[in-house]
């Protein structure tokens, strides 16, 4: 059977993520080995607008499988945003004889991956940001890796805390979303982890909790706190006022995004990017890649994105409960 594509492009849009580069490697591969050719598309749709093009070949994704970051640069695209920059994308596209195109990146990514599959090219999205916070997929590229570098910074954390007996509140990314701090806080311990996805009391939920520690004879504490509840520095003076616990804030910031990919980000970058071409190749377009059970799946897009993510109701439980 013939392909449904003959030449494709690849971008990533929004946050970088790690694991990002496994996907483009193995977008890059798969395209190939089914005589598909394969165009980069540096600096995400803002890139596509200007014709940031480069021709890939199989050495041009080698060495890259562990790398953070993304060989194909990334951006945010104001430009694209507009329906005249999303019909100069389609016609760039199509005057390149680009007819398939994979999409890596997060909700906003996705967004123009819908606008360009209406305008009539065939679109798959691989989801890929820290935040983990994509409604059709139980798991985002980046997120594994970005949850171990917070883990090991608030262990970090914890040995300078109880050698002072501070309290260290620390604020976690994940924009609008509470995932990533949920999951570290339960990984590390914390004594509180606040989230955009729940109330919260500060005094009921922090301070009491720390209040009732202390009788035990414990003086350090880790509070983990989700860059979208905001106030993290307002937060520390009340705690340490409340308290008279002495508490330092930390924000771990961009470090997050960076660093090699685990390798559970790899292996489900390279089967998500293996699953795009497949459904390119089949003539399937205005797709998103996830992860449903553990297994690799394809969903429509409008569906995709019309979706709402709650947090894991089970985990924010289990560390309320356990984490004294
Ligand atoms: O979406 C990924 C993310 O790292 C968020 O967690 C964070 O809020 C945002 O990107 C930061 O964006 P920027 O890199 O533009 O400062």
């Amino acid at each position: 059977m013939e392909n449904a594509v003959k030449r494709i492009g690849v971008l990533t849009s929004g946050g970088d993520a790690p694991g990002m580069n496994a996907a483009i490697r193995a977008v890059v591969r798969s395209a190939l080995s089914r005589g598909v050719e394969v165009v980069g598309i540096r600096r995400g749709w803002q890139g596509l607008i200007n014709g940031d093009f480069v021709q890939m070949d199989s050495s041009s994704v080698s060495r890259i499988i562990n790398r953070g970051g993304t060989i194909l640069y990334t951006a945010r695209s104001k430009e694209f945003m507009t329906e005249e920059g999303q019909k100069k994308a389609a016609a760039i596209l199509r005057s390149r004889g680009i007819d398939g195109l994979v999409v890596i990146g997060g909700d906003g990514s996705f967004r123009g991956a819908q606008k360009l599959s209406a305008l009539g090219i065939p679109t798959i999205g691989i989801p890929g940001t820290i935040d983990n916070d994509i409604a059709s997929t139980e798991y985002t590229i980046g997120f594994d890796t970005a949850l171990n570098t917070a883990v090991q910074s608030i262990d970090k954390l914890r040995d300078t805390s109880q050698s002072h007996d501070r309290c260290s509140v620390v604020e976690v990314m994940g924009r609008n979303a509470g995932h990533l701090a949920l999951y570290a806080g339960l990984a590390t311990g914390a004594i509180a982890t606040l989230i955009p996805e729940r109330p919260f009391d500060l005094d009921r939920d922090v301070v009491d909790r720390m209040k009732a520690t202390m009788t035990t004879g414990k003086h350090h504490f880790i509070v983990v706190v989700a860059e979208g509840v905001g106030n993290s520095k307002d937060m520390c003076y009340y705690i340490q006022q409340r308290t008279g616990v002495e508490t330092r804030l930390t924000v771990l910031g961009h470090v997050q995004r960076g660093g090699d990919a685990t390798a559970m980000e790899r292996v489900y970058a390279s089967a998500m990017g293996y699953r795009a071409i497949e459904l390119l190749e089949e003539g399937v377009g205005s797709r998103i890649v996830g992860v449903k059970e553990n297994r690799i799946y394809d969903i429509d897009i409008d569906e995709a994105l019309a979706m709402k993510k709650d947090i894991n109701e089970l985990f924010y439980k289990v560390a309320r409960e356990i984490s004294i």
